[in-house]
């Protein structure tokens, strides 16, 4: 689904997730681990504020492995409790679960020594769109028994899905607005799939994603399309070595860009010939020292 987003829709997102939390003990704060900084709403910290925080990098099954790691680093660094997740293959759902009790643990701790009965963990999701929300709901889900009813006083029909034992998820996601205000944020978040309609322009998108790959995984890149190709060989000497080798031309015999544009994208959207981390986090902490 593609969600225009002007500033009304921030400001009714900001307020409905603003809601929910008044609901919750914690929030699962989803991100594609292939750009864990530029799938972050731009807002967030104002947002959640001190609620306790699980970050889940999803789609880990796309990114890189050893770059994942580094990620998962950084956010420990920060004092942020990291969890890596697929969503889809429902990878790592027992350590969600294990996150909000680690995280929630001073709060019901407080409980207990007040002498109130223990109860179980509500949490909500909340990331822009596309980032797998509905899938880890309903992968979560799957592991309950039933729903539970209605939350009293509540008017909205919002219902709290059982997970296991320990944990109760509210059952509609918080969507965020995504950051726009950066170019290259903007194509990064085209080609993992996050927005897929004209906001940036699908050539440009084509060029760093290729470009990306030229300079990180040059070997794939040639064997992948059956192409021979320097790592600095301009982008439109690859964008006519790929079409030739598919076969993409048009009447006159030219190369077919529009068709190649198409099948870079998809093809690295979908991780058809690699697991790829776009942000890194060598890269976000170069900008951190710069800017201090
Ligand atoms: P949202 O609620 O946050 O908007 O996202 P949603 O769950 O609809 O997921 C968006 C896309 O991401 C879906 O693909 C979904 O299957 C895929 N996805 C979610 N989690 C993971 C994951 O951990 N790994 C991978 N590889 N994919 C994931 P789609 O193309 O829209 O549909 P389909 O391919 O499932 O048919």
């Amino acid at each position: 689904m593609t969600i225009q987003w002007f500033p009304g829709h921030m400001a009714k997102a900001r307020r409905e997730v603003t809601e929910q939390l008044k609901m919750v003990d914690c929030v699962f704060e989803l991100l594609d681990a292939r750009i864990p900084y530029s799938s972050r709403n731009p807002m967030i910290d104002e947002v959640i504020k001190d609620k306790p925080r699980v970050v889940l990098l999803n789609k880990m099954d796309m990114a890189d492995p050893r770059e994942t790691q580094k990620w998962m680093n950084h956010f420990e660094k920060q004092g942020i409790y990291p969890v890596m997740l697929d969503a889809k293959n429902g990878k790592n759902l027992d350590k969600v679960v294990k996150a909000a009790e680690h995280v929630t643990q001073e709060k019901f701790d407080r409980l207990a020594a007040k002498g109130l009965r223990p109860r179980a963990i509500r949490a909500m999701i909340v990331g822009i769109p596309n980032v797998g929300k509905s899938t880890l709901i309903n992968r979560l889900a799957k592991k309950s028994i039933a729903k539970t009813g209605n939350t009293p006083g509540v008017t909205k029909k919002q219902q709290w899905i059982k997970v296991g034992k320990v944990l109760e998820l509210l059952d509609t996601p918080g969507i965020l607005w995504p950051k726009f205000e950066d170019q290259l944020v903007g194509k990064k978040l085209s080609l993992t799939g996050a927005i897929k309609d004209s906001i940036v322009h699908l050539d440009e998108v084509a060029i760093y994603g290729l470009e990306f790959v030229q300079q990180h995984d040059l070997a794939t890149l040639n064997k992948h399309y059956n192409i021979d190709v320097t790592d600095d060989a301009p982008y439109i000497e690859l964008f006519d070595a790929i079409g030739r080798s598919r076969g993409m031309k048009n009447k006159g015999g030219e190369t077919d860009y529009e068709s190649v544009v198409e099948l870079i994208i998809r093809e690295i959207r979908n991780a058809k010939f690699g697991r790829y981390t776009f942000d890194r986090v060598a890269e976000l902490e170069q900008l951190t020292d710069d800017a201090e």
